[in-house]
């Protein structure tokens, strides 16, 4: 059974030691890069990232970092942010912001398995409302593009990064479609 649990100083060795394919490098940011990014956001962020190892029963396959930010324009500066808060109309969001299943682990239906966790888990507001769930893919990345689409996430049709598409999907009652811009309070 898939389970997420928390990455703490008992498993994060574990953690660390996960690898994508070869051919697979370059569609997500290395567990290096992903360790930083959770701990500056621990340090400097508005709210705690939520870096989560991937258990199937006692083993670790993967781990996924989800972020949670109120936009605003003191955030606009991050170019999806703006796309989302400006054509969609989001005032909150969660960032499915690193997401994989480590190579030999992969092709099982893990990646399914932990993908429908991680929603079950977003959708629980762990820390606070939302207006959707938005992750960055690379163009070329098929089969992680097709998974998200399965559930729910569409292209927005804006590029960011020189060609890395923004995929969302929409929380309870939010606009699946872009809409006009809004404007809105800051809560800043
Ligand atoms: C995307 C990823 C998490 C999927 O994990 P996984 O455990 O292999 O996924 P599953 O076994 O549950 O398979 C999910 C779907 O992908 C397909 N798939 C898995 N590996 C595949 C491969 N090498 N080639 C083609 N399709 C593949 C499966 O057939 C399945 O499709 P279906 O459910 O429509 O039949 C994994 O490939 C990965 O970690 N990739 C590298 C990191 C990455 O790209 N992360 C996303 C960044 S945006």
């Amino acid at each position: 059974m898939v389970e997420l649990r928390k990455i703490d100083s008992d498993n994060y060795e574990e953690v660390w030691k996960l690898r994508s394919l070869d051919n697979q490098k370059g569609y997500k940011d290395t567990v290096e890069e992903d360790f930083a990014t959770a701990y500056l956001e621990l340090l400097e962020g508005d709210h705690p990232p939520m870096f989560l190892a991937i258990y199937n029963g006692e083993e670790i396959v993967g781990y996924t970092l989800i972020l949670y930010y109120e936009l605003c324009e003191d955030n606009a500066h991050c170019e999806e942010f703006e796309i989302l808060r400006k054509d969609f109309g989001d005032k909150a969001i969660y960032e499915f912001g690193s997401f994989m299943i480590d190579a030999k682990h992969q092709g099982k239906g893990l990646g399914r398995q932990a993908m429908e966790k991680i929603l079950e888990y977003i959708h629980s507001s762990p820390q606070g409302e939302a207006d959707s769930i938005f992750l960055i893919c690379k163009t070329e990345n098929k089969t992680a593009e097709k998974l998200f689409t399965s559930y729910g996430f569409a292209d927005v049709g804006k590029q960011v990064f020189g060609g890395e598409k923004i995929m969302r999907a929409g929380l309870g009652l939010a606009p699946t479609q872009p809409k006009d811009a809004l404007t809105h309070n800051c809560k800043h």
